[in-house]
């Protein structure tokens, strides 16, 4: 009987398995910090061709691990059958951005690959499948998978930017000199690249706001947004490899607050399709402020919204728009 017929095991797809990201999120998979206790586990790992025997050794550490949570591991080279009978798909396949490259300079490849994979996506995953699209540019990617795969309902394709989230809540809290635990309701807006906008407008430390706690303007509307928005390339720089071990826990951090909820009062955030929430054009994939409950998410309403945050949310909006238009761009170019 196929693991996933049974009613505790979710079926999860990695892509990109045998990249650096994927050795990370395999075994934090599988020790159930994507998808919580109770559940089991069955992973399907997808490469290249070319990456194949990597995979392979992926599958078997990940065997040698002997996980509990457990059921299954199977890799593939073949988007279709590795797409087949999917409850959550972890998108991080593609082309990492290198020093000294754009994130435009990967554009082009990896959309053509999000276009392919929308089409195995729509026709063998589960029919309610989540969707978390990792890869960059991830918002465009997972505007064009949400557009060449129609019959995925618009709720469930999401893009990452809970590093960015988390990247925030990181600094506030060193800021701050206080546990990164104490700090909540930050926000990203926008695109996960250098125009997001990290607002901490509606942040709490222990519980009173950020603004007071920190007591230094200047340094939140500052540094503070430079720091969290060039960490990624800050990482690249030091480690001359993207940022994995970081990215991994968050996809996991992304899954679980989609599956579980997220806790009263408190928000995260998701690259979701915007319904014109907040002035942001409709359709675009754009990282909110959400809440998590019944395994949908449902963007924060009416938060005050001041000039500078407007200008800055419209800034990352402008990007998301251009960006789409050159992935469609690359798309035809390539057709
Ligand atoms: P990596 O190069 O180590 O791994 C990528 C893997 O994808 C490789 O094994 C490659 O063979 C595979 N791949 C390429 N084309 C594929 C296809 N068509 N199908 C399946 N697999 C394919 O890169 P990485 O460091 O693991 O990063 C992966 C992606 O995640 C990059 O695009 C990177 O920029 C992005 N990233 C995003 C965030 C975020 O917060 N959203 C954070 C870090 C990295
Ligand atoms: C990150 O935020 O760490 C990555 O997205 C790095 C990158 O490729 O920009």
């Amino acid at each position: 009987m196929p693991a996933s017929t049974v009613d505790d095991v979710v079926t999860v797809l990695i892509t990109g398995a045998a990249g650096q990201i994927g050795y990370a999120l395999a075994p934090m998979v599988c020790a159930g910090a994507a998808t919580g206790p109770g559940k089991k586990i069955a992973l399907k790992l997808l490469d290249v061709e070319f990456a194949s025997e990597a995979l392979r050794g992926v599958k078997m550490e990940i065997m040698d691990c002997a996980f509990d949570a457990c059921v299954s591991v199977d890799v593939f080279t073949d988007c279709e059958k590795a797409c087949e009978g999917v409850d959550v798909a972890i998108m991080v396949g593609g082309f990492p951005r290198k020093q000294g490259m754009e994130r435009k300079d990967v554009l082009g490849k990896n959309v053509a690959i999000y276009k392919q994979q929308a089409s195995a996506l729509a026709s063998k995953a589960k029919k309610d499948v989540k969707i978390v699209v990792v890869a960059n540019p991830a918002n465009t990617n997972a505007k064009i998978l949400a557009k060449f795969a129609p019959s995925i309902p618009r709720g469930n394709v999401t893009c990452m930017t809970r590093l960015d989230h988390n990247r925030a809540l990181a600094q506030l809290g060193e800021r701050s000199g206080k546990a990164t635990i104490e700090v909540k309701n930050a926000i990203i807006w926008g695109n996960h690249s250098s125009t997001q906008y990290p607002d901490v407008n509606h942040a709490t430390i222990e519980g009173k706001p950020a603004r007071e706690v920190i007591g230094n303007d200047a340094y939140l509307d500052g540094d503070f947004v430079d720091v969290v928005r060039a960490r990624g390339a800050a990482i690249i720089e030091a480690r001359k490899l993207s940022s994995a071990l970081s990215a991994a826990s968050s996809v996991c951090d992304h899954v679980y607050d989609w599956i579980h909820g997220t806790k009263e009062g408190e928000w995260t955030s998701m690259g979701v399709i915007s319904d014109g929430s907040y002035g942001v054009p409709e359709g675009l994939v754009y990282s909110f402020p959400v809440t998590c409950t019944g395994g949908k998410w449902q963007i924060v309403q009416g938060l005050s919204i001041d000039e500078r945050s407007r200008k800055l949310m419209d800034e990352s909006a402008k990007e998301l728009t251009e960006e789409f238009e050159l992935a469609e761009q690359c798309l035809a170019e390539s057709a």
